[in-house]
């Protein structure tokens, strides 16, 4: 195979490849959207902007976490980073109870991976 073919194979595998990704991106979690489910579902304790001041929080122990301050606990994938997205995930669909943490943070498994990745998308606006 001459030398421009390998060129030209490369460039349309890189294409490929951009095209692949690209709508992954665009399709990372929509703030907007994540807003409209922690309102409906998380606000009651995790409060309006996320600061844990939601209307149940004052009688619960431990308070909810406060979301906007960017810093998490369980790194429920131990890869040393607690808070990535893959870490808000597992707490979300699982809860905090099944990575050591509070039943009160509980499991929300019928959300479905868009409401998910919304939420987080949503979250990381809090900060
Ligand atoms: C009944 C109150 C309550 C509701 C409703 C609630 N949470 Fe929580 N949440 C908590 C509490 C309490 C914690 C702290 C848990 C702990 O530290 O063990 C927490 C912790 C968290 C954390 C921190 C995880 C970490 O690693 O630090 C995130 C993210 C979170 N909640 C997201 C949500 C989302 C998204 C929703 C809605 C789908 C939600 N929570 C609904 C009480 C609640």
């Amino acid at each position: 195979m001459s030398n421009r073919n390998t060129k030209s194979i490369r460039i349309i595998v890189l294409t490929a490849i951009a095209a692949l990704t690209l709508p992954a991106i665009a399709t990372a979690g929509d703030a907007a959207a994540g807003k409209v489910v922690f309102d409906t579902n998380c606000m009651t304790c995790h409060g309006m902007t996320g600061k844990g001041d939601g209307p149940l929080s004052a009688a619960l122990d431990p308070k909810p976490r406060d979301l906007s301050t960017g810093s998490f606990k369980f790194d429920t994938d131990g890869d040393g980073t607690p808070g990535s997205d893959a870490d808000l995930k597992a707490v979300i669909t699982q809860g905090a109870m099944a990575f050591g943490g509070s039943a009160l943070m509980a499991p929300w498994p019928a959300l479905g991976d868009a409401d998910v990745a919304n939420l987080i998308a949503y979250i990381r606006t809090l900060k």
